[in-house]
């Protein structure tokens, strides 16, 4: 399955901004934010629609809605929590389940803390949120941690993706599709994204 990286000239703009050094926590989370609901749009394209009588204040019609008992979102703590408000604007009755992560900085391996998912979970699309894809180990992990109860469809979303990080996805879980708002070229020798954005927990929640 392709990756799906998303062309537009406003995203482009709006990531320039998330990745100056100097931008204020205020407006780094409202671009995570906005980024995180255009790229739900995107994912959202194949959405099943059932149709339902409408009345206008000119005449009754048939219109189509999306059933939103039918996706849960999953943010990856903590960073992934920077792209739930964003997402609820698009879809604000769907159910959220969380999962506790972090990357231990020496092995860079992902290490679980918490994990909580909404019931009925397995007949549901998940739609998991991640800011940060970089070598691709906490994505994976938390993927495996959501199959593992069943699910069957699950759409990961990052802003931004280096080719290592969609490269692990692809060969663990080729049946997941990957939404990002644009790919990186590289990885440094710490596992940061180049040229990236940093640290975005930290960036998110001001703790550096
Ligand atoms: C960051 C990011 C991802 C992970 C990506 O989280 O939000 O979860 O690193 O790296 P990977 O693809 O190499 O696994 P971090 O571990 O810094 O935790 P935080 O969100 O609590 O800051
Ligand atoms: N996690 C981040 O927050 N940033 C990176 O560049 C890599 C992992």
């Amino acid at each position: 399955m392709e990756e799906i990286i998303l062309n537009h000239p406003l995203v482009e703009h709006k990531i320039s901004i998330l990745r100056r050094k100097d931008t204020s926590t205020k407006e780094f989370r409202e671009l995570i934010s906005e980024l995180a609901m255009i790229l739900c749009f995107e994912a959202l394209k194949d959405a099943k629609l059932r149709e339902v009588e409408v009345e206008t204040p000119i005449t009754k019609t048939i219109g189509k809605v999306i059933s939103e008992d039918d996706f849960a979102f999953v943010p990856i703590l903590r960073a992934g929590m920077g792209m739930v408000d964003g997402v609820l604007k698009v879809m604000p009755n769907a159910k959220i389940g969380h999962i506790g992560l972090y990357r231990n900085e020496e092995t860079l391996e992902p290490v679980e803390y918490y994990c909580k998912l909404p019931k009925n979970i397995e007949n549901k699309t998940v739609i998991v949120l991640d800011p940060m894809l970089a070598t691709g180990g906490s994505g994976s992990a938390a993927i495996s941690m959501i199959k593992s109860r069943g699910v069957k469809k699950i759409k990961f979303l990052s802003i931004i993706a280096a080719p290592d990080g969609i490269e692990r996805i692809k060969k663990d879980h080729p049946d997941v599709e990957i939404y990002s708002a644009y790919k990186d070229s590289s990885l440094n020798e710490h596992g940061y994204i180049v040229p990236g954005l940093g640290d975005a927990g930290d960036r998110i929640f001001g703790t550096k």
